[in-house]
């Protein structure tokens, strides 16, 4: 076919012709509606609570207070779990969750809708603010601060001084009223954790916020961006040091800075001295904790890769292969009682589908009927919280999909591999037990949404929705392009009528509660899941260019080969246990 196209043909009739072309190769395509699509972002449902003719002044997500629908009010018995206080070392603290107001600004910041900055109230008595909360206006308010309090027995060596003065950060005006912002000069061997805002240009008394001794302070380094400009700039902070061993406090205060983004920030984490897993919670009150706040996982409507539970996998036909005995692979024992159990990744060992082909296919497509969650409980941010991996898995994962301007093209089997893990972490406080944020898995990265942006099933528990073939979890249906200049491999997320209830789980590990829980065997087979990929990447991709002409061609084939690997799980997948993320924070 021979397309001549002159140098003023509009852009619509360009699409046309190539349209035709590609139909006329025979090729299954499908177009994309472009209203739901954005680059590598999450498409939020169509239906917003805040409505999509907002008034261009006022109405905001941040005018409302977001409340979890689902607050257990009470726990099974334990140690202190959502007892509200935690004693990190002669400072207890606790978490502020309302706030006073005490500024607005109606534009900038994420989705320009602006940002608010507020100060704790209803402080408990005896303790003591630390620092100002400060938020985007694009979503509802919902956050804390933690306050403290001093029960340290010196009486020379309090974990708690005033500051000796104040020096302004700067100030900042709309046409309302203007904010002044005041870093606390901590005395001597104290830090300060966090900002004093005002409306006046007077400075605070001294007595309004606590500097904490250097010795209970981490190092903190900014992460999401609040709101400002290049002048200055809010963000929130938390520990750089983040994970099951790392001591380190999130705060929940913010750091206004002049400039752009610098790390260190001028406030400090703070730092748990004590027993991590002091308020973790027990057997009975993580089993409580997933039956308030397990999603449900809806599969694409198109599926065919359902998960299954391991055992199913196992006894349905799943091999062992071991290298250079390739033709005499093993079945594998109820709960991987005969799989490898040492931590090598090397590819001495594999596991497999069943070799005559109806079992195979059959195996590929899982069994959601025997799917279940399998957990792992880990102290966060110094033991203040609490993050519940879910892990889920599916037999086989599907070959991709890429996108072309408004052309869908099938990958071919780039994509395609035996053995899929997907997680999503529930992060919960020790504090108050609410789930403030999930954690959706994505190729081998992937995103924290706030409870306030997630879905909830019938004004309960939460949802997630996986993606066709690939399995990646997103917290709400759409498309997402992971590439650029409308170019990448897509994410396709819809409410099929395959669901996964997670709240059916299996507790698999928790280091915290010691020999009350015994790992399955197959958690601790290090190496692949599913063997090397057999396909051809070059040849695969040749193939699904194919629909495609000139430069489309050579942009398409640039972006896909310049994907990071886990967008195509090209790396042989891992179990759960070989995942950075098991020790370590999410990201
Ligand atoms: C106060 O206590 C901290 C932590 O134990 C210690 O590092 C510091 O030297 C003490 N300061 C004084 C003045 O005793
Ligand atoms: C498999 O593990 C489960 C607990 O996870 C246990 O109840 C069961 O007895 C185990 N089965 C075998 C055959 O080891
Ligand atoms: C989207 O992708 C671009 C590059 O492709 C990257 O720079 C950016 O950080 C991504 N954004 C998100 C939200 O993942």
């Amino acid at each position: 076919m021979n397309i001549k196209m002159g140098v003023n043909v509009g852009i619509v009739w360009v699409c046309v012709v190539l349209f035709m072309a590609i139909q006329a190769m025979g090729v299954s395509i499908a177009a994309a509606p472009m209203d739901q699509f954005s680059e590598n972002k999450s498409i939020f449902g169509k239906k917003s609570i805040f409505g999509k003719k907002r008034s261009p002044s006022r109405s905001r997500p941040i005018d409302y207070t977001f409340k979890l629908p689902i607050a257990p009010t009470s726990w099974p018995e334990g140690n202190g779990f959502a007892g509200g206080i935690l004693d990190l070392g002669g400072l207890q603290v606790s978490q502020a969750s309302t706030f006073n107001k005490v500024w607005g600004v109606y534009n900038g910041g994420p989705d320009n809708q602006g940002a608010s900055v507020y100060e704790p109230t209803g402080i408990p008595q005896g303790f003591s603010m630390l620092g100002s909360y400060s938020q985007p206006n694009n979503k509802p308010l919902f956050g804390y601060v933690l306050v403290a309090k001093d029960v340290s027995s010196s009486t020379t060596n309090r974990t708690l001084k005033p500051p000796v003065d104040y020096t302004l950060v700067s100030n900042t005006a709309t046409q309302d009223s203007t904010l002044y912002i005041w870093l606390p000069i901590a005395p001597n061997g104290y830090k300060a954790l966090g900002h004093v805002v005002t409306t006046t240009q007077d400075k605070p008394s001294l007595n309004k916020i606590m500097c904490v001794r250097s010795d209970l302070t981490d190092q903190c380094e900014s992460s999401s961006w609040i709101w400002g400009s290049n002048n200055l700039n809010f963000y929130n902070v938390r520990p750089i040091n983040r994970g099951t061993q790392a001591p380190g406090v999130h705060v929940g205060t913010f750091v206004a800075q002049n400039g752009g983004n610098t790390n260190p920030p001028s406030i400090s984490c703070l730092k748990n001295l004590n027993s991590i897993s002091k308020i973790m919670p027990n057997k009975n009150q993580i089993e409580a904790i997933l039956q308030s706040y397990s999603p449900f996982l809806y599969l694409n409507s198109a599926e065919e890769y359902l998960p299954s539970s391991v055992n199913w996998f196992f006894s349905n036909g799943a091999l062992l292969y071991k290298k250079g005995q390739e033709s005499n692979p093993i079945p594998i024992a109820q709960n991987g009682t005969n799989l490898p159990q040492d931590p090598n990744t090397d590819g001495a060992y594999w596991l497999d589908l069943p070799t005559d082909i109806a079992n195979k296919e059959r195996v590929k497509k899982g069994n959601l009927q025997s799917a279940e969650s399998y957990v792992h409980v880990k102290p966060m941010f110094g033991g203040t919280f609490t993050d519940i991996a879910m892990w889920i898995f599916y037999p086989f994962n599907g070959p991709g999909r890429a996108k072309v301007e408004f052309i869908t093209v099938k990958l071919g089997r780039i994509g395609e591999h035996v053995g899929d893990w997907e997680h999503v972490t529930l992060r919960v406080s020790n504090l108050d037990g609410k789930l403030w944020q999930v954690y959706f898995s994505q190729h081998g990265n992937g995103q924290w949404i706030d409870s306030s942006q997630l879905e909830f099933q019938n004004d309960k528990r939460p949802v997630v929705y996986a993606s066709l073939h690939g399995h990646a979890a997103y917290p709400h249906a759409g498309l997402v392009l992971i590439g650029k200049n409308g170019v990448g491999a897509i994410d396709d997320t819809n409410k099929g009528n395959n669901v996964m209830d997670m709240g059916k789980f299996v507790l698999v590990s928790a280091d915290y509660l010691g020999s009350q829980i015994k790992e399955p065997a197959w958690l601790n087979f290090f190496r692949g899941w599913g063997p090397h990929v057999d396909y051809n990447l070059d040849d695969e991709l040749k193939n699904a260019e194919k629909v495609l002409i000139g430069k489309l061609k050579d942009g398409f084939e640039k972006i896909i080969r310049g994907l990071p690997k886990e967008v195509f799980g090209e790396e042989g997948p891992t179990g759960p246990k070989a995942k950075i993320n098991w020790n370590g924070d999410e990201i």
